[in-house]
């Protein structure tokens, strides 16, 4: 056996305006794990894809156990025993975990499927890895962290030992990324390999044994995670020297702009939303922190006009039932949890993208209905250009961003346009630091200009960062109130587990 279990060597992939990876050379040895870090666009997803076959390189070698491979697909890439948890999931929604783990993969008896044996392979499998999951739920009944589960379930199923995960973390609560990573750990000490792709450096610092870091397309270096911190680590991602803490002054919040009273949405056992009542001021940032799944969501929809509720949401006291149209026309933005479903839309080119919600009115649209081309294209370009969307073109289509960069698409949508009130819903997951940092100004800025900011985030450092004041929701209610610098983190996830009530 080589010490190696997976080496690229040289592995150049051009795109029409980027050169994504230009000859990259890495390894991941037998028994680690090795961190994946970079900006967004810095190439790391490519990297991946090469190595499990969805993309093609046009140059360079990879070496598994030490013998060169030849990887065209992913069933080659599994044949050699990888596998791949993407950035996005790849499950069939309508589906149970059984059907999913066992897809295109089924034991057959003769021309049918032997459900029995695949039950029992799935079953021991479960056991095996002390994953909390039922072989029969359905997919898109299951908390995301439970979703995750089952695709790593699928590649051990097909008897992966070098395991890809791309940004795994972005979308878990703390709980589950603990025992995401005790998997990690234990499937390392078993011999086998993983490159994890993060953007947050302490996990990388929690879990991994070395650590690459790309840059446009290239490797800066590698280094040894006792060896390094995370401020060196920003440094080699972005290139300079990153500020990790939301410079800001005490807010000085103005009138009310935004007032929830009462809000009820229907649920299956429990309501969603049970009674919440909240208002936000001008010049004021208001955090929701809380565990995913509390009622945030529906919370925000109901005040973009999204979603049926009882009760009352006025803006400037002004109730504007359920119509998100004339939500967005009065001045709110949404930055929406769901970037593909919601954000943006991917076969649309962002000059288009960047004009969603707006797309049907001055100055996008002249007095005969027609877009006015000339001043879509102006606009877009200050967008992208402003909000540092990579690469700098109005023509590329949503679809063709690395992730982080598709998010700043619609970060600058919504804040391009000087709204009132901004409602964010995790602005910055799947942003590199640099972007978090540039997202965190500007949201600031706005707010000193006098912009109500409403974050949800399940991102308690930044809630805790950027907040001038902090929500705490759990099961549909709002369960306390805090001024960030006078709780703990420890005191916080108290609150957050319903644990507590206001500090
Ligand atoms: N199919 C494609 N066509 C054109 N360009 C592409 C395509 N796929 C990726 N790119 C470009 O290649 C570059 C690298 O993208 P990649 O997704 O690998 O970045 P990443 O490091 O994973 O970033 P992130 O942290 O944002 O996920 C980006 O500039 C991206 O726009
Ligand atoms: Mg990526």
């Amino acid at each position: 056996m080589s010490e190696y279990a997976l080496e690229l060597k040289n592995i150049t992939k051009r795109y029409p305006l980027v050169l994504a990876n230009d000859h990259i050379s890495l390894g991941v040895k037998w028994g680690e794990v090795l961190a994946l870090v970079g900006e967004n666009g810095a190439g790391k997803s490519t990297l991946m894809k090469i190595v499990y076959g969805l993309v093609t390189p046009d140059e360079g070698e990879i070496f598994v156990d030490g013998e060169k491979a030849n990887i065209k697909s992913p069933s080659d890439a599994i044949a050699l025993g990888i596998g791949m948890v993407h950035q996005h999931f790849m499950l069939v929604d309508t589906l149970s975990v059984l059907d999913n783990v066992i897809l295109g993969m089924e034991p057959k008896t003769g021309p049918a499927i032997d459900y029995a044996a695949a039950r029992k392979k799935v079953v021991a499998l479960i056991e095996e890895l002390g994953f909390d999951l039922d072989p029969d739920a359905i997919i898109e009944e299951l908390p995301v962290g439970a979703q995750q589960r089952v695709e790593i379930l699928k590649t051990l199923y097909r008897d992966a030992r070098i395991l890809i995960l791309d940004e795994p973390t972005a979308v878990l609560t703390p709980q589950e990324v603990d025992e995401l990573f005790k998997f990690l750990r234990e499937f390392a000490d078993k011999g086998h390999a993983i490159i994890l792709i993060t953007h947050k450096l302490d996990e990388v610092m929690e879990v991994s044994d070395r650590v690459t870091v790309i840059r446009d397309g290239k490797v800066v270096g590698t280094v040894n995670t006792p060896e390094t911190n995370v401020a060196e680590l920003a440094r080699m991602m972005v290139g300079r020297e990153v500020i990790l803490t939301v410079n800001k002054k005490p807010a000085e919040p103005g009138e009310v702009v935004l007032e929830a009273e009462d809000l009820f949405v229907k649920g299956g056992v429990r309501p969603k939303l049970n009674g919440v009542s909240l208002s936000v001021r001008t010049g004021e940032i208001v955090g929701i922190a809380g565990v995913e799944g509390n009622g945030q969501t529906e919370l925000v929809e109901v005040l973009t006009g999204l979603r049926p509720y009882k009760g009352s949401v006025r803006y400037n006291g002004q109730e504007l039932a359920q119509s998100a149209r004339k939500v967005r026309e009065w001045g709110v933005s949404h930055i929406p949890e769901e970037r593909n479903d919601r954000g943006l839309i991917l076969e649309f080119s962002t000059r288009h993208n960047v004009i969603l919600g707006d797309h049907y009115r001055p100055p996008f649209v002249g007095f005969w209905g027609f877009f006015k081309d000339g001043v879509i294209d102006e606009y877009a370009e200050r967008v992208v250009e402003e909000f540092d969307v990579r690469p700098r073109s109005i023509n590329l289509i949503g679809r063709r961003y690395s992730g982080g960069n598709a998010q700043k698409i619609i970060v600058g949508r919504e804040l391009a346009r000087d709204p009132k009130v901004l409602i964010a819903a995790q602005p910055t997951r799947g942003v590199d630091i640099g972007a978090i940092e540039f997202i965190h100004q500007n949201i600031v800025e706005a707010r000193d200009k006098g912009m109500a900011v409403l974050l949800v985030s399940a991102d308690l450092n930044e809630v805790m960062n950027l907040s001038d004041r902090i929500l705490v929701m759990y099961e549909g209610r709002i369960v306390g109130e805090v001024k960030p610098d006078e709780v703990t983190e420890e005191q916080m996830g108290l609150m957050m587990a319903g644990l507590e009530a206001s500090a």
